[in-house]
C-alpha cells in the first residue's frame, strides 16, 4: 500500500476517534444530530484550509450553515452561493450572515497582481473592481503588506454589501424577518477574528436602488 493511501486510511481512523470522543461526552450526540439542524448563523468564508469555520468559533456540527469559496466572494450570478443564502434565510431562518475574510488571502493577492492563474482569474475578477473603487486609499498605504491587508478588509466589506443587495435578503427585510449581515476578518497569524464594524440589519441601511418593494 502506497503512502498516499495510508494517509487516507488515517483520516478514516481519525474519524472513528472523533465519533468516540463525541459519544464519550454525549451518548446521544448523533441521535440528536440526525433529526434536525437548527443553525442560527450562515458563514460565508474562504476555502483556505487555515480558516476552518466551525473550529475557529468553537461551534459544533448542526450549529452553523457554511458556504466557502475562494476569497469569500458573493457574486449575483453564482447559483451556488445564492442558493445557500436562500435556503439559510428562507428555510433555516438563520438570524446572522457572517462574511469572513482573512489576512493573507491568496485569492485577494492574485487579484492584486497581473499573473494569469487560469480560470480562477475570472472568479477573482470582481476583487479587482474592489481595488479600483478604493484605489486612492489603498495606494496611499506605503507598504505592500499594509495594502494587502487593507484589500482583504475591503473585499469583506464589498461582499457584505453584495449579500445585502441580493433579492433574498431584501425580501427578508421587507417582510420584517430578523436578519443581520456582518463582516469579519480572521488573522491567520494569531487566530483572532475581528469585527469590521459593517453590520447591516435593515433595508434602509442599503442604497435605495437595491431595495425591493
Ligand atoms: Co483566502
Amino acid at each position: 500500500m502506497g503512502q498516499r493511501w495510508a494517509n487516507l486510511e488515517n483520516l478514516l481512523k481519525m474519524n472513528k476517534e472523533w465519533v468516540q470522543e463525541k459519544l464519550n461526552v454525549d451518548a446521544d450526540f448523533f441521535n440528536h444530530l440526525k433529526d434536525i439542524q437548527r443553525p442560527e448563523y450562515l458563514w460565508i468564508g474562504c476555502s483556505d484550509s487555515r480558516v476552518p469555520a466551525n473550529e475557529i468559533v468553537g461551534l459544533e456540527p448542526g450549529e452553523m450553515f457554511v458556504h466557502r469559496n475562494i476569497a469569500n466572494v458573493v457574486i449575483q450570478s453564482d447559483l451556488n452561493c445564492l442558493s445557500v443564502i436562500q435556503y439559510a434565510v428562507e428555510v433555516l431562518k438563520i438570524k446572522h450572515i457572517i462574511v469572513t475574510g482573512h489576512y493573507g488571502c491568496g485569492g485577494v493577492k492574485v487579484a492584486m497582481e497581473h499573473k494569469r492563474m487560469g480560470m480562477i482569474d475570472n472568479w477573482l475578477r470582481s476583487i479587482k473592481d474592489v481595488y479600483c473603487a478604493h484605489e486612492e486609499e489603498v495606494n496611499a498605504i506605503p507598504d505592500e503588506e499594509g495594502r494587502f491587508r487593507r484589500m482583504c478588509e475591503l473585499n469583506v466589506k464589498a461582499q457584505v454589501r453584495n449579500v445585502c443587495h441580493t433579492s433574498v435578503v431584501q425580501d427578508a427585510w421587507l417582510r420584517k424577518q430578523e436578519l443581520c449581515i456582518h463582516g469579519w476578518i480572521f488573522d491567520v497569524g494569531d487566530g483572532i477574528l475581528h469585527d469590521l464594524g459593517v453590520s447591516v440589519h435593515d433595508r434602509n441601511q442599503v442604497h435605495p436602488i437595491y431595495q425591493s418593494e
